[in-house]
């Protein structure tokens, strides 16, 4: 991914008519991540000066504006080489100046098709096409539409795989942390809303994984017992906030299956945003999430995350620091028995002979209020669950059970029929 010679050559070629800014120096510098309207805005003969090491250009898919591209230049220590030149790539500087951008007058830059521009102290990989990949170290993915999925296929090994805003050399390049899983808590899909995002992973860990484009309006189907995170902020970049980018999930599972999601969350500007499911009947009563912590759980076979944002005008992009992380868990045990034999049956239960699909689940036609059952739930709270499962098995069990409109089974006494439930939690000693 690095030119090499390239940055030399271009040099001597450049009539360069600014210089006006020269002498003045700033020191904090918002952001190493650009996109092309904090490129025009912020960085194109401006006084801001980058530190690091490598600057790398990425362009959308099908990016048309190539011409304008041959008169903006990453400059440093008075070399320079043009956009045009540094077109998905990166380029090291010649000795230890810091980056200026700069450009000939008038600038042509359009930003009607999006660009990253990336400062980076980091030699990490620079992956800007879908396809298959074996992780090795750090890689960071850049999409400067928006939008990145990773299908994890295959975690093995013992680490941590940590998915990262932004690129760089840790928090100093703004690059921060999102959420580290180990591979056994590593979910099947990953959407990130943002354009650049950082992936590492343990010496120990060996992962493949799918990357492609989320596009914000296809579904992604998933299965039962998958797991799903979505996630983005705004520390690094924040060219989703765009008005142009409307940031939305939307999973789909063949059957109605259990499911619960946790969100931890912060928002400014108004941002929030709201979750549907297929079993809330009408859209003014899907969950708005706002900053903070949140769990939720349903039975559902759609579920749909809209990041709900009051647009920034372009010059305004800069430092948004919004930031989230959501996880879905679907499955859970198929608690719910059928009374009624249905055909289409995939399985049976061993007890009580009633047709199941092939998620487990009781077929359509059966209906949860002719049930009669008293059920014992014991839960293992014991160290090994960890208090991300174990808040996951309340969450199940308190949507499964209880006297609301949407809980699977009633606990309510004055119904016909009824469950009751016993919790025994066990660790050491049952309570
Ligand atoms: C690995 O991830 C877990 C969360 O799944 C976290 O608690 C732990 O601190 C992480 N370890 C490292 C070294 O990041
Ligand atoms: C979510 O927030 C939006 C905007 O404030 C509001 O219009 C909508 O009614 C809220 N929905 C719920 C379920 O609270
Ligand atoms: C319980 O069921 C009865 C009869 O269907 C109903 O009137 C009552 O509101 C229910 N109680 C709760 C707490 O849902």
């Amino acid at each position: 991914l690095f030119p090499g010679e390239e940055t030399g050559s271009v040099m001597s070629l450049i009539p360069l008519i600014y210089c006006v800014f020269f002498a003045l120096l700033v020191g904090g510098a918002h952001g190493f991540v650009f996109s092309c309207n904090e490129i025009k805005n912020k960085l194109i003969n401006q006084n801001l000066q980058e530190p690091t090491r490598f600057v790398c250009l990425m362009t959308q898919d099908g990016y048309k504006n190539l011409d304008s591209l041959k008169s903006i230049y990453a400059q440093s220590d008075k070399i320079s080489v043009s956009f045009a030149d540094l077109l998905n790539n990166c380029a090291e500087r010649p000795s230890n100046g810091p980056w200026r951008i700069v450009a000939d007058l008038p600038i042509t830059l359009d930003c009607e098709q999006e660009l990253s521009l990336i400062f980076t102290s980091s030699p990490s990989i620079i992956l800007h096409e879908p396809g298959t990949l074996a992780f090795n170290g750090e890689v960071t993915i850049v999409r400067p539409e928006t939008g990145i999925r990773i299908n994890n296929k295959q975690c093995t090994g013992s680490g941590n795989v940590t998915i990262f805003t932004g690129a760089g050399s840790g928090v100093a390049e703004y690059r921060f942390p999102m959420t580290s899983w180990t591979c056994a808590e590593m979910p099947d899909w990953i959407v990130s809303f943002e354009s650049v995002i950082s992936v590492t992973i343990d010496s120990g860990v060996d992962l493949t994984a799918e990357l492609s484009w989320h596009d914000h309006s296809s579904e992604i189907i998933v299965s039962h017992f998958d797991r799903m995170a979505v996630m983005s902020s705004g520390r690094s970049d924040d060219v989703q906030l765009l008005e142009k980018y409307i940031n939305s999930v939307t999973f789909k599972s063949s059957a109605k299956v259990p499911m619960s999601v946790r969100c931890d969350s912060h928002f400014e500007n108004g941002n929030y945003l709201t979750l549907y499911t297929d079993s809330i009947e009408f859209y003014s009563d899907s969950k708005n999430i706002t900053s903070g912590e949140y769990a939720w759980s349903d039975t559902a076979s759609l579920f749909e995350i809209d990041y709900k944002t009051t647009p920034v005008a372009s010059e305004d992009l800069w430092n948004n620091q919004d930031n989230f992380v959501c996880e879905f868990t679907l499955g859970g045990a198929a608690l719910v028995v059928s009374t009624t034999q249905a055909t289409n049956i995939v399985g049976k239960d061993p007890y009580c002979q009633c047709g199941l699909t092939k998620f487990g689940m009781p077929e359509d036609n059966w209906n949860p209020s002719e049930i009669w059952v008293d059920i014992a739930i014991i839960l293992d709270t014991s160290e090994a669950m960890g208090s991300v499962q174990l808040i996951n098995a309340a969450s199940l069990i308190d949507s499964f059970f209880g006297t609301d409109d949407e809980d699977v089974l009633t606990t309510n006494t004055t119904a016909k029929f009824y469950t009751r439930v016993g919790l025994i939690a066990m660790s050491d000693k049952a309570e």
